[in-house]
């Protein structure tokens, strides 16, 4: 079985529910706490052992990619006044570690992902997208990590989402279940309450298998016009191994104002440095 060493992270949105903060930055430089949103996705690959990035990106980002680079006129400033580095801890990435590939029209995160083909060619890869900001020990994508190498194939986190929520998720048809592995015997993108096969709903960590670009190839459009990456991967099942597994972690979904909102707050909590304050002022406000 191939090692998982390169991840796809699809950038390329418009960011449009948080405007006006992303009129003149990517969505994904949106901070939680004191780092935004995109490093939280990358330290998560990191830990998971993954060594290529690949930010598939649009016009307007090259932010995301000077976050991960050496910003040496910085660097040389606080050497300088003898300020610490480890600030900076997360976003020195090694050389090449990070490369990138745009995605030149919104045409879906099938396209997105499939504009990475090239990149990630004939091995396995995962897909980390940034909007789920998931907190675990060990990480969400580590322990999808752990669990591909028990079963191998394709990989998909899920959760239990709220029924009247399905139409906003790829939502699973389970089968046989063991822990936290549940067999996927089906996927549809985004379909309503009643039509919906059950209430797990995959959330934004993927472990694939390179045949799913060749299933893209055909760009075929699904839910909303879109090219959709649910509907690739629903044409490998039965010809590969498939998976759902409920991870221990916290999600966020910080595609949302209120999850957002709620994101900084509870991961501000559990930061000694930031943790008394706020909650002596959240006290306060009562
Ligand atoms: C995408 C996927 C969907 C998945 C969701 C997880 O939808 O198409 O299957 O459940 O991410 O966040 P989006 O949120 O981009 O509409």
């Amino acid at each position: 079985m191939k090692r998982v060493r390169k991840a796809v992270f699809p950038v390329a949105g418009l960011g449009t529910r948080f405007l006006p903060a992303t009129k003149a930055m990517p969505k994904e430089m949106l901070t939680v706490v004191d780092r935004p949103l995109i490093q939280y996705a990358v330290e998560e690959a990191r830990e998971a052992g993954i060594e290529q990035m690949i930010f598939v990106t649009g016009r307007g980002k090259t932010a995301l990619e000077d976050h991960f680079d050496l910003a040496y006129e910085l660097e040389a400033v606080m050497r300088g006044r003898g300020k610490p580095l480890d600030a900076l801890d997360g976003t020195r990435l090694p050389a090449g570690a990070i490369a990138s590939v745009r995605q030149q029209e919104p045409l879906g995160l099938g396209h997105a992902v499939w504009c990475a083909r090239e990149i990630v060619g004939d091995e396995p890869f995962a897909v980390l997208l940034p909007d789920d900001l998931m907190v675990g020990t060990p990480g969400c994508l580590a322990q999808m990590v752990e669990a591909y190498g028990r079963v191998g194939g394709n990989i998909v986190c899920v959760e239990e989402v709220a029924r009247e929520r399905t139409a906003s998720y790829g939502i699973i048809t389970p089968g046989a279940r063991d822990g936290r592995l549940t067999e996927v015997k089906g996927l549809v993108e985004k379909p309503s309450p009643e039509e919906a096969p059950s209430n797990l709903g995959v959330i934004g960590r993927y472990i694939l298998q390179p045949e799913v670009m060749a299933v893209l190839d055909a760009k075929e459009r699904g839910a909303g016009g879109e090219i959709q990456l649910t509907d690739a991967m629903a044409k490998l099942i039965g010809a590969q191994p498939f998976h759902g597994v409920t991870v221990a972690a916290e999600r966020h979904d910080c595609g949302d104002k209120i999850g957002f909102v709620k994101a900084n707050l509870a991961l501000a909590l559990r930061r000694d440095d930031v943790a008394p304050a706020l909650r002596a002022y959240l006290a306060e406000i009562g």
